[in-house]
């Protein structure tokens, strides 16, 4: 089950061309591509004649003829021409999807379009902020459902376990966490004081000796992450009021997008406060997160075959405790839409 009112990450922009793509999303086929007046489009992929995707047809200007009896629709899934049958049927017409360009990734809004508001779309501080430095991400396909990754995201303290050369370090296996329920989402946090910084982060921070580290492991409904980390020298941290000359923060935006109930379309790229301009150091962040999010996507695979194919029940540990909360509020919002459906439909 999936929350459908709510916008996904459907597309990095750059991969929208002017040809028609199949792309699925919430288990929905749709057809995305770019109009010749540059604004992108995406339609529900099956015409209404004989159910061939449009995407197996041609594009001609701003138009998609469906290659089977050339029925042709406009960016708005309304049919414009039906080749040899008289008038166009009024039931010839395809859902068009809401789309929103935003931080060079494409949103969808999969439910009802009269609720669409872009401003809903995820809040990213500092994204156009000169003096922040960018990684830019990537995406990859998991092969398990989004809310294992939603778990993932937080659970500070699977880095000591898988990221043992990167993020991880002795205090992530056992220092405490604090669960904080938002309007918008969970997060999971702690500080850790006076450690040494993980392996990732000494090779970037620009100060020596220990530090004092946040773990900031935030999800907000449906599946969008911030996961932010803050690296100031020993003695400086403990809270994020006033902050150190010398404080290092990367702030990691984690999207997940929901392809199938066992499969998930994982984009991610990250901000940092210091040397924005600095090429050699976004490569370096770039390959080791890439790196860390492989380690991710082994175990989750596996932990998706393992809950899947289990033949004796698993338990849940008290670190699982924001991930319940959360998993139990997005099923609130689900079963709410549910209802709305239902009584719109009877
Ligand atoms: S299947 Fe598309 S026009 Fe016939
Ligand atoms: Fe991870």
């Amino acid at each position: 089950m999936f929350l459908k009112n709510a916008w996904y990450v459907a597309a990095w922009a750059d991969e929208v061309t002017h040809n028609l793509q199949q792309i699925t999303v919430l288990n929905q086929k749709i057809c995305i591509f770019k109009s010749q007046s540059g604004d992108f489009v995406a339609l529900e992929d099956a015409c209404p004649h004989r159910k061939l995707p449009l995407s197996k047809g041609r594009i001609k200007g701003d138009t998609v003829e469906c290659g089977y009896h050339g029925l042709t629709f406009d960016c708005s899934g309304k049919c414009v021409w039906a080749p040899g049958q008289g008038n166009i049927p009024s039931n010839a017409k395809v859902h068009s999807y809401p789309l929103h360009e935003k931080y060079g990734l494409i949103w969808i809004w999969m439910g009802n379009s009269a609720l669409a508001d872009h401003h809903d779309i995820f809040e990213i501080k500092n994204y156009n902020d000169p003096s922040w430095g960018i990684n830019r991400g990537d995406a990859m396909e998991l092969e398990c459902n989004y809310l294992l990754m939603c778990d993932n995201l937080l659970d500070p303290t699977h880095v000591a376990w898988v990221h043992a050369g990167s993020f991880g370090q002795a205090a992530t296996k056992s220092a405490p966490l604090r669960v904080k329920k938002t309007d918008d989402g969970v997060i999971v946090h702690r500080w850790m004081l006076d450690v040494e910084p993980a392996p990732f982060y000494k090779k970037v921070v620009g100060f020596k000796g220990n530090c004092d580290r946040l773990q900031h492991y935030e999800v907000r409904y449906p599946s969008n992450a911030l996961i932010k980390a803050i690296f100031t020298p020993a003695g400086t941290g403990g809270s994020e009021g006033k902050l150190h000359e010398d404080v290092f923060i990367m702030d990691s935006y984690n999207f997940m997008t929901p392809v199938t109930e066992s499969k998930t379309r994982y984009y991610w790229f990250q901000l940092r406060n210091i040397r924005p301009d600095d090429p050699e150091l976004s490569q370096l962040m770039t390959d080791d997160v890439q790196h860390a999010f492989e380690e991710d996507q082994n175990v989750l695979n596996e932990v998706q075959k393992g809950m899947t194919n289990k033949t004796s029940p698993h338990i849940d540990l008290p670190i699982d405790a924001g991930q319940l909360r959360f998993r139990r509020q997005l099923q609130a919002m689900i079963n709410e839409e549910v209802q709305v459906d239902k009584q719109m439909a009877q």
